[in-house]
């Protein structure tokens, strides 16, 4: 394949900063991250959209509550449109809307990498202040053809505190900073940084360990934007699609508006430099 081929862009009309979040490591909270921050952007009166990447285990629409929707398609130009879902003020596309979950599909590297394209290129998204992605775990062709194919503002770094998620957490971003893709890593994300009992509010007990988010952020000479405690309702939440921000618990809700926060600062300091 040709290199120009290779780079060419996908022209996002309408979209102004698309900001992925990653991890090596599976399981550490790329998706309650990438919802939470969509959530509280979209909070903040800005226009927000979520990308679910995860072609191999896709959990937006768990975690929104939409198992059974599926986006409108509109044929155009003899090409199909797709029109995002919309939940919580979100516009949201998974490549979950597509698939029977009773079906288990093996999806060859390629493929689903064309797959996830279509979903950026196929889907009419309309003016979006913030996209934000969801990638799978790893740095698979889901990953690099994204990196490849859009024009990223930047991307988040999600890990928890111990050693073992950091080694994957660099090859992650390794990705990013790559020398012939270069996309800016705003920040890292420490989830599951501590568990607070509800009875001793005071009291951090550091279950996963302790820094691994920070000395990250060192190593990448990036921010650790926010650290997010294990908190039970962030994963009932996540469970029964329900909002996390219409929960009583305030602790994770402050971290997610933090992050919001850190993330808008991050980009909006990189435009007007
Ligand atoms: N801060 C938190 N407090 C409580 N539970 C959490 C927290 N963060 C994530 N979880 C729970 O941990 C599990 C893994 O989180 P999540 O699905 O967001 O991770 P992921 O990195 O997207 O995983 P995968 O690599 O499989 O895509 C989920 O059940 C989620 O609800
Ligand atoms: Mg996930």
């Amino acid at each position: 394949m040709e290199k120009n081929n290779l780079f060419e862009k996908i022209p996002m009309t309408g979209v102004k900063n698309i900001i992925v979040v990653a991890s090596g490591k599976g399981g550490v909270g790329k998706s309650t991250v990438a919802a939470n921050l969509a959530i509280a952007l979209a909070r903040n009166g800005l226009k927000t959209a979520l990308v679910d990447a995860d072609i191999f285990g896709p959990s937006i629409p768990v975690m929104f509550g939409l198992e059974e929707v599926r986006p409108r398609v509109e044929s155009s130009n003899g090409k199909d449109v797709m029109f995002p879902v919309e939940k919580f003020g979100i516009k949201i596309i998974s490549i979950g809307f597509f698939l029977d979950r009773k079906q288990s599909l093996i999806w060859r590297g390629p493929m689903a990498a064309n797959a996830v394209k279509q979903l950026f290129e196929d889907t009419q998204w309309g003016e979006v202040d913030y996209m934000i992605v969801d990638f799978p775990p790893g740095t698979s062709d889901i990953q690099l053809t994204t990196v490849q194919k859009l024009n990223l503002s930047g991307a988040i770094i999600v890990t928890t505190p111990q050693e073992i998620a950091l080694n994957d957490a660099r090859k992650a971003s390794s990705m990013f900073t790559n020398p012939d893709l270069r996309v800016p890593i705003l920040g890292v994300v420490e989830n599951m940084s501590w568990f607070t009992p509800a009875k001793h509010p005071e009291e951090h007990y550091y279950l996963f360990g302790r820094g691994g988010g920070m000395k990250l952020a060192n190593e990448y000479e990036t921010r650790l934007l926010c650290q997010i405690p294990l908190v039970m309702e962030v994963g009932e939440a996540a469970e029964a699609g329900r909002n996390v921000f219409q929960q009583t618990d305030k602790v994770a809700v402050e971290a997610f508006e933090k992050l919001a926060g850190q993330v808008i600062e991050a980009i909006e300091t990189r435009i007007s430099n």
